[in-house]
């Protein structure tokens, strides 16, 4: 399914029961909505799940490739819009996670829950931005397959690393993506704000997720999160890296579940 949003077309799912609490999955960068294939499974028949490509990755357009955060919370809005949803429980993963807190910031009462895995509050500092510049040179002068070695090496655990299967699925997600799209991304990454004074007025159920070898947003980022959000849970997820929904889903949905149920009562 499609729908057009500040000029581009968006691919969403929108699958389980309308009658269900509705649970938005954002993915996070460089992968698309096909990243949380196990979870959708899981969490179908007991809840109405939505997942959508943010603009610029998996099936959604890049448009003109010039896009700030702020139209990837309007993608959100939209799609919420679009399906009748008044207020959803967002389950994002990093860059997802990103959203989902500016999204709380933006649109309180769009917000049912929180569940914030791998992912931080803060900005980016001056090195994480020349990294995102030095990323998009790479991206642009040898493409996306190499882009994509380099950033599993760096998320996934070294388990996850071992298993040939794995990183097989998840570079041929990454690779769907074009250069003009990733690029745009991480100019909207390097651009966003920081949320952090927000989090103690969050008043929703909130869970935060984080891999136990996450290198991208480790744990401290999730300890700091957690401690200024009031009410919220912390797991941590073993054997995972960054991509922690990806790397165990048996932990990470049983987590998912147990929050989901407890707060939901479905
Ligand atoms: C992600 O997984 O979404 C990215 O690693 C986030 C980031 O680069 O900040």
């Amino acid at each position: 399914m499609r729908i057009a949003v500040n000029g581009s077309r968006l691919y969403y799912v929108d699958v389980g029961a309308r009658s269900k609490p509705a649970v938005v999955l954002i993915h996070g960068f460089p992968l698309s909505s096909e990243m949380w294939g196990k979870q959708i499974q899981a969490l179908k028949s007991s809840f109405r799940v939505i997942a959508f490509d943010l603009r610029g990755q998996g099936k959604s357009e890049a448009g003109d490739g010039q896009f700030t955060l702020e139209f990837l919370v309007d993608d959100l809005i939209a799609v919420l819009d679009h399906l009748r949803v008044e207020c959803a429980i967002l389950c994002g993963l990093s860059m997802g996670g990103y959203v989902a807190l500016r999204a709380i910031e933006r649109n309180t009462d769009r917000v049912a829950g929180l569940i914030l895995c791998d992912t931080k509050s803060e900005a980016d500092t001056d090195e994480g931005k020349l990294a995102r510049a030095s990323t998009i040179k790479t991206i642009k002068a040898k493409g996306v397959k190499t882009f994509a070695t380099g950033f599993l090496t760096n998320a996934f655990a070294a388990t996850s690393i071992s298993d040939t299967k794995l990183v097989n699925a998840t570079t041929r997600i990454i690779c769907k993506n074009k250069p003009l799209g990733l690029s745009g991304t991480l100019l909207a990454l390097a651009a966003r704000t920081d949320t952090t004074s927000f989090l103690p007025k969050i008043r929703v159920p909130t869970l935060i997720i984080v891999g136990e070898h996450d290198k991208i947003t480790p744990a401290d980022f999730s300890t700091k999160m957690h401690a200024a959000i009031q009410g919220s849970e912390m797991r941590i997820i073993g054997r995972a890296g960054h991509l922690s929904n990806i790397e165990n889903p048996d932990e990470f949905n049983e987590i998912l579940f147990a929050f989901l149920h407890e707060k939901t009562g479905v």
